[in-house]
């Protein structure tokens, strides 16, 4: 390998591709072509999402699943399930995808942010009590990066104030706290199957609890107000049609089967990762709490200091970094700051007409201090290239060492 930079015309550390995603086979054509054969294409008279919801349930180890369009419908019809709507305030981490708060703001309730440990990125436990008003219903923090939250303080915190917990795990298939899948440590949790996901079928999502009143309720919620086992034509509530289709069902049933062997592979290769960055001056693996018995690795996380690298800017290492044969990306920014999310509470507060061009009156951001600095100095790694050979991890070390040999 060379020294010199691939940016200055020196070899990239790695030229081979990394793992594709997704991955499928013979499984998945198997399954689509049974859907397509049979005619039964959707979720009312098919059998393959119905399979699915209880395979899936189970591989959480929660009683009761409901397979639903997406992430966000899976969040936004939990918190329905628990009541939750206009005048309630829901806690919540500002270190998520922008769909964790968009879910609340749907069914009319406030996302309240409070801030997130320093290490794991999840939300802080004390934080989220700390923001607990007598407006709060819920808690619903989010397993980011499929790294569980630590649930049993959180867990905690909601008994002692009387509040539901949602978990927002859509990016968290098998990940486990204590030895417990996520998902139905919380009332409800909602799980999500699109295109980037570790478990995809393009769209969808899975709501799963314990509580069989909560699951009649989001059952009936995603299927226009119906109950199971009630006639087509008899609507005892409200609901919409949030029913996943049969060809989904029929590509998650292959991909669950995949998953256990993809959540081994990821753990490996983080576990050796994790290894040989933290030996590098000025790289540190995000905190895995011992806790965390199993970690899904949708995304792999580390914190970097421009300080060991002669004051190279996140950004620029980033850049160098992709030149060098290893994409990584500088991951989320804190949700209060966008624009749409401070729109959303000043259409909430009345004072943003929908679609007003002028947002001069956007309420202003109170900032989570933690999550201000984790949004400067975290670097992430894709999922999929924690599917490739562990010597491969290899390479990712070798291009982060050959920048801070050149720059610092
Ligand atoms: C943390 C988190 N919450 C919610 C969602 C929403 O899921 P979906 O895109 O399936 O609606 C996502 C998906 O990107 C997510 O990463």
């Amino acid at each position: 390998m060379s020294d010199r930079l691939a940016v200055d015309g020196g070899t990239p550390v790695r030229t081979a591709e990394w793992p594709s995603w997704p991955v499928w086979g013979k499984r998945e054509e198997e399954l689509l072509l049974e859907v397509l054969h049979s005619g039964k294409w959707g979720t009312l008279n098919g059998p393959k999402v119905i399979e699915f919801e209880g395979k899936f349930a189970a591989f959480q180890g929660a009683k009761y699943g409901v397979c639903v369009t997406g992430g966000t419908p899976s969040l936004e019809l939990s918190l329905r399930a628990l009541g939750i709507g206009p005048g309630d305030e829901v806690i919540t981490s500002p270190y998520t995808f922008v769909a964790t708060a968009g879910a609340i703001f749907k069914v009319g309730a406030t996302p309240v942010f409070a801030d997130v440990e320093p290490g794991t990125l999840n939300l802080d436990p004390a934080c989220a009590e700390a923001a607990i008003t007598s407006r709060t219903k819920a808690l619903m923090p989010v397993h980011i990066g499929g790294c569980p939250a630590n649930m049993d303080a959180i867990n905690a915190v909601a008994k002692r104030h009387n509040l539901y917990v949602i978990e927002d795990a859509c990016q968290a298939w098998g990940a486990e706290w204590n030895g417990q899948r996520v998902g139905p440590i919380g009332d409800l949790g909602g799980f999500s199957f699109q295109a980037s996901k570790n478990i995809n079928a393009g769209e969808g999502g899975i709501i799963v609890t314990n509580d069989p009143t909560l699951y009649e309720r989001a059952w009936a919620l995603h299927n226009v107000g119906r109950v199971p086992g009630v006639s087509r034509y008899e609507q005892n509530y409200m609901g919409y049609n949030y029913r996943m289709t049969e060809w989904q069902g029929a590509v998650l049933l292959a991909q669950l089967e995949r998953l256990p062997q993809h959540i081994a592979k990821r753990e490996e290769n983080a576990a050796y990762l994790t290894e040989l960055l933290e030996e590098i001056p000025g790289i540190t693996p995000r905190t895995r709490d011992p806790h965390v018995t199993q970690h899904a690795w949708h995304l792999y996380m580390f914190f970097y200091d421009a300080q060991a690298f002669g004051g190279l800017s996140r950004e620029e290492f980033i850049h160098l970094m992709g030149a060098e044969g290893v994409p990584c990306s500088p991951g989320y920014q804190p949700l209060y700051r966008s624009p749409g999310m401070r729109r959303a509470y000043a259409e909430q507060a009345g004072v943003l007409a929908p679609w007003q061009q002028d947002v001069g009156s956007l309420p202003q951001v109170v900032p989570c201090p933690v999550t201000e600095k984790a949004c400067q100095e975290t670097v992430w790694l894709s999922q999929s290239m924690l599917l490739a050979e562990k010597r491969d991890m290899e390479d990712i070390a070798t291009a982060i060492r050959k920048i801070q040999l050149a720059k610092a």
